[in-house]
């Protein structure tokens, strides 16, 4: 598939069939976050690899909006330091996206769990024992599609100016 492709095809998925997810597989998905771009290549991530299908039941039951965290086959978390990037938020988001596109093109589903100063950010941080100097950022569910969502986005005309804003 053509990147762009890639992208325009992947839907959040927050159903799964209980297949397991290879080690292959998980290593390609690491990789595609080891390699996203961060501010001054400071690369502030770690990448919490969670295959324990009783550490994701820990976890989904104190996530508001990620409960489907214990039905899918991986969790990837992860943790930024604000400490060694002028951009982690930026950088860890960058990462998160990789993974995305990566389980994508394996034929996987995942889906985002945003937990950067959510609600729950504290609490998850106790459960996956995340240093008390790092934060959050994201979860990310994966596992065997079990749904096809439809997607939907904004026309681009609605969303693009030439040379200055506002101007069609
Ligand atoms: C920063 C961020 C946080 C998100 N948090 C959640 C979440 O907590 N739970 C969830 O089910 N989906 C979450 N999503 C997924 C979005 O709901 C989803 O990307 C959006 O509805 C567009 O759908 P699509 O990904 O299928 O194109 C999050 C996405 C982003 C980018």
């Amino acid at each position: 598939m053509d990147i762009l492709e890639v992208i325009k095809t992947r839907r959040s998925i927050r159903k799964y069939t209980p297949d397991s997810i290879s080690e292959q597989e998980i290593n390609k998905i690491l990789e595609a976050g080891r390699w996203a771009p961060s501010a001054d290549n400071s690369q502030p991530w770690k990448f919490v690899a969670l295959r324990d299908p009783e550490g994701r039941k820990r976890l989904a039951d104190i996530l508001t909006w990620g409960k489907f965290v214990s039905q899918a086959a991986l969790g990837i978390a992860v943790a930024i330091n604000p400490k060694a990037s002028e951009c982690p938020v930026e950088d860890g988001a960058a990462a998160t996206q990789n993974m995305l596109l990566e389980a994508h093109s394996l034929g996987l589903g995942a889906c985002w769990i945003g937990i950067y100063g959510s609600e729950d950010e504290a609490s998850a941080k106790k459960v996956l024992n995340i240093p008390e100097d790092e934060r959050l950022l994201s979860i990310i569910a994966i596992g065997h599609p079990a749904e096809t969502p439809r997607g939907m986005r904004r026309r681009l005309a609605e969303l693009t100016f030439i040379d200055e804003y506002g101007k069609r």
